[in-house]
């Protein structure tokens, strides 16, 4: 079997309304694979625009992404941190992957049945493709690690099947062309930690979303720590008190969702929360969420305001990582070229 180097992957989009979900589904274990790995975390504002981004907030948006991973705690100079458009090879390679993967694939995501809803014919293509691009930023890199939240699963089990199948599909080519036996990494996605999939803060049964027309759904990256309090406070939850054990949450989404955002931010398992907590009203348990989040937040929020104050520091950061990001993305389609039989200068 071909030996492919260790390598994290991941992106996050510059949509506007970061929020804890992105944080604790992904940023916190962003921060935390700096250590064993190499990584490359991407600002995907070419996905952005699948639904329509107006020009200038977008350009905001590449920004705040871009400061909330460096205020969080990525190191743009150890790693690689850059926004998507500036590395050609993600719609060169995505170009390919809409050749390898099946319509039939596509179909079946549930993302773009949920984005697309009934107005299915008004939806863009690149919507529908979406798959095959963040396919593409996976593998340009030969990621063969990607950290996200839950709602990314079906999305990465896609990009294993494009490499499967590239894999396959050339198999000859790839040997011809001294690959050994695999061009692609089969790629391991890293869904881990106590918060994948942070709920809406008014409706445990809803994922936190950036788009959820309701502020006090999220609490956003940069909100102030009046706010968070303030929407914490504000938090939907019922009449019981905690239990003292995770099996007493089934059936109390709302409880459970502040149980495991508690357990994140304080790194330790729900187990121990409920052991600390178990018994308590919600008037003790949300002020001491609150507590602990603005703890937790704020210096982020802080960062993240000081850095956006500075937008030539931030824009420089992703020129210097894009610049990194492209010898190693063009190595990928250079040999992506030769497999497929492209004439390339050489
Ligand atoms: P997006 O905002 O869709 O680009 O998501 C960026 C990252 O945050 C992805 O890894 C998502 O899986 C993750 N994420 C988004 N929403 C949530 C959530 N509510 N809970 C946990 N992770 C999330
Ligand atoms: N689709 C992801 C999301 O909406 C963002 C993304 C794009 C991504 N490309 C990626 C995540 C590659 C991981 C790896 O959250």
């Amino acid at each position: 079997m071909t030996e492919f180097k260790p390598r994290v992957f991941s992106g996050v989009q510059p949509t506007g309304n970061l929020h804890l979900g992105n944080y604790l589904g992904a940023i916190v274990n962003f921060v935390a694979l700096q250590k064993t790995h190499e990584c490359v975390y991407c600002v995907v504002d070419m996905h952005a625009i699948t639904v329509w981004q107006d020009p200038a907030e977008l350009t905001g948006n590449i920004r705040e992404v871009t400061a909330a991973f460096l205020a969080a705690g990525v190191d743009p100079k150890a790693h690689i941190v850059f926004n998507q458009s500036q590395v050609s090879v993600h719609a060169e390679l995505a170009w390919v992957f809409n050749c390898v993967a099946r319509m039939g694939w596509l179909s079946r995501m549930t993302q773009f049945k949920e984005k697309a809803g009934k107005d299915r014919e008004n939806a863009s293509v690149g919507l529908f493709a979406y798959p095959n691009l963040m396919a593409a930023d996976i593998l340009a890199y030969l990621a063969t690690h990607v950290p996200v939240g839950d709602d990314q699963k079906q999305h990465l089990e896609l990009a294993r099947d494009i490499a499967i199948k590239f894999n396959n599909d050339f198999s000859e080519s790839i040997v011809a062309n001294g690959f050994g036996d695999a061009f692609f990494p089969v790629t391991e996605p890293l869904i881990t930690g106590p918060a994948t999939r942070v709920m809406s803060l008014r409706d445990g049964t809803k994922k936190m979303s950036k788009s959820d027309p309701s502020d006090y759904s999220r609490i956003a990256l940069a909100d102030d720590a009046d706010g968070i309090a303030q929407k914490i406070r504000k938090a939907k939850t019922d009449p019981e008190p905690l239990p003292s054990e995770p099996g007493g949450l089934k059936g109390r989404p709302e409880a459970d969702n502040l149980v495991g955002i508690y357990a994140a931010l304080s790194g330790r398992p729900k187990e121990s929360v409920l052991a600390e907590f178990g018994g308590s009203q919600f008037s003790v348990f949300k002020p001491a969420l609150a507590e602990l989040a603005v703890e937790k937040l704020s210096p982020i929020a802080n960062e993240m305001r000081r850095l956006i104050a500075d937008p030539a520091y931030i824009d420089s950061v992703l020129v210097d990582g894009a610049d990194r990001a492209r010898v190693i993305a063009d190595r990928t389609m250079a040999g992506v070229k030769d497999v497929v039989g492209f004439i390339r200068r050489k």
